[in-house]
């Protein structure tokens, strides 16, 4: 039986009736004690595993889209043919079962082989880059390392990240592991075997100091030097560091890696009261995480209302409701002037005695080794829509990247952890030379307590929002509307119509 799921609807390995299953129509059920999904296009029955192999969300409660099926919880996409893994945060094939018709019956019979890709033709591979070197060990550069060895190649990918630890599942360092509710096993996104049996040559607290674009060659901060065929650089974002007076008796806490997430975890162990500075998503999710480890929270932001740049001001209030039922103090429109020993004081004049504190006031794109090269940069590493920088052979993606939206008809630079793994799947097929444009919607997902909210497309600014459903419920889907037409929807607790909005948002620019 798959991991957490029990087996629930009818058994698929005794038969059900063909017209049970509409066409277009899904249905959990189970066979030989896994959990299965039918899923039926016209004449034709597919049967993959029932649960996403991301989170293990059943996936009879997402959306079928031609012959695929997409994630309810955080939209990842699968071929119902292959059960190949198509769009990130998912990077797991789901198993496959042969399907049997009799007369009016349907029947799941044994499990499929996996199927594997065709090996590339010679003509194809001349086009491929000696070698591959990624810069950066986080949501983008895995993803791209996983996609290069997918599409068959075959030759040196080395994967160079600063940080200490391997690929982590970054979002989670605020949310239940923080909380204390995830084990740290869980926490790396694969385990060492994976980039071992893949040969990605994987190098923690590697450090690249310089590129040198002409020569197609980095320097590590210890002198070692590497060349490479194509360069995807993936270096992330840095925490927006304050400059506090005082600050040592009480040390700011800052979150990007599983060391400080760590760091924060031991210093809750000790703590009564914290402060969070910033009303920020991942500030609000440290909050909520701290509240589960039964510390006193106050937040303490200078804007009117949490998220309500993002989010919009009732979104914003029922965030605020919803933290403050759960004991969070807010003081708003407040900055930290300054530490004094265990006491920060307010720009307000108020004091709050407290024995931890943690920074969530937003990050600024790691772009200092492109700027070093010489590359195009504004704010973010410049590309086109194949994701390629100003310089031959280097591409990049997540955080850092500044790429052309043709949703938007913006450039844009987002930090969304699947936008970064889906880039970084782009340009990996990009390096290998697939010409593919960037065209996902963006989608990002937050977590707060019990609830959490779905955001598709991108609306920096907005003429008018509808809500639909009632935020306090919570139940809604709150649509921010540009020039009439929907530019971005979030929604609670409604995961079909986050992945409908997503369909609609992509096939405005697939009819345009
Ligand atoms: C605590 C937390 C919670 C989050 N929660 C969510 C969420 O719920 N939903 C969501 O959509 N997004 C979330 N995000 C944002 C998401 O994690 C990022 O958008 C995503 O990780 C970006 O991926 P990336 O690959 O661009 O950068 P990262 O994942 O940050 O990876 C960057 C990598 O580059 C390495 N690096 C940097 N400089 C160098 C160098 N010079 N040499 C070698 N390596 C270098 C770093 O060590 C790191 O390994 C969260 C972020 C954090 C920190
Ligand atoms: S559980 Fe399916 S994408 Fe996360």
């Amino acid at each position: 039986m798959s991991e957490d799921a029990k087996p629930s609807g009818p058994d698929l390995a005794a038969g059900i009736p063909f017209a049970d299953l509409a066409d277009g129509a899904m249905l959990q059920g189970h066979a030989g004690g896994d959990a299965v999904l039918l899923a039926r296009r016209g004449g034709e029955i597919f049967a993959v595993g029932a649960l996403c192999t991301h989170y293990h969300a059943p996936l009879a409660d997402g959306l079928m889209v031609g012959d695929t099926v997409r994630c309810p919880w955080h939209h990842a996409c699968f071929s119902l043919r292959t059960g190949a893994a198509v769009r990130a945060p998912a990077f797991d094939p789901l198993p496959r079962w042969r399907i049997q018709r009799e007369g009016d019956r349907v029947f799941v019979r044994e499990k499929l082989a996996p199927t594997s890709k065709p090996p590339a033709a010679d003509s194809e591979k001349r086009a491929w880059p000696e070698s591959v070197v990624i810069v950066g060990g986080g949501a983008a550069g895995f993803a791209a390392a996983e996609m290069l060895r997918r599409q068959g190649y075959d030759r040196p990918v080395t994967l160079l990240s600063a940080d200490a630890d391997p690929p982590c599942d970054r979002p989670n360092l605020s949310k239940d592991y923080l909380a204390g509710t995830a084990k740290e096993s869980w926490i790396p996104l694969k385990s060492p075997k994976f980039y071992a049996n893949r040969q990605i040559d994987l190098r923690l607290g590697a450090r690249v100091q310089a590129i040198d674009p002409r020569d197609r060659r980095v320097t590590l901060a210890d002198g070692t030097q590497l060349g490479y065929g194509a360069l995807l650089l993936a270096t992330g974002a840095d925490p927006v560091r304050l400059d506090l007076p005082g600050g040592a008796a009480m040390p700011l806490h800052y979150l990007r890696t599983l060391a400080d997430s760590r760091a924060i975890v031991a210093a809750a162990a000790d703590a009564k009261r914290a402060i969070v500075i910033g009303g920020s998503f991942i500030g609000l999710e440290v909050a909520a995480s701290l509240r589960a480890r039964k510390l006193e929270v106050h937040v303490v932001a200078p804007d009117a209302r949490p998220l309500e740049r993002v989010m919009g001001p009732e979104i914003g209030d029922a965030i605020r409701r919803l933290h403050e039922k759960n004991g969070v103090v807010f003081h708003l429109g407040e900055t930290v002037a300054k530490i004094e020993g265990k006491t920060a004081r307010l720009s307000g004049g108020a004091s709050l005695a407290a024995d931890l504190a943690v920074v969530g006031v937003g990050v600024r794109p790691a772009t200092a080794l492109a700027d070093a090269a010489g590359l195009v940069t504004d704010k973010g590493v410049v590309t086109d829509e194949y994701l390629a920088t100003s310089a031959p052979g280097i591409y990049a993606a997540g955080d850092i990247a500044r790429w052309p939206d043709p949703h938007s008809g913006e450039r844009l630079r987002i930090e969304h952890w699947v936008v970064a793994e889906r880039q970084g799947q782009t340009a990996a097929r990009n390096i290998l030379g697939a010409r593919e444009r960037f065209d996902a919607v963006p989608f990002f997902w937050s977590q707060h307590y019990d609830v959490t909210i779905n955001y598709v497309g991108h609306a920096a600014r907005w003429d008018a929002i509808d809500i639909d459903g009632d935020l306090a419920a919570p139940d809604a889907t709150v649509t921010f509307r540009q020039a009439g037409r929907p530019a971005a929807v979030a929604t609670i607790f409604r995961d079909r119509a986050s992945l409908a909005a997503e369909v609609e948002l992509e096939q405005r620019i697939a009819t345009r």
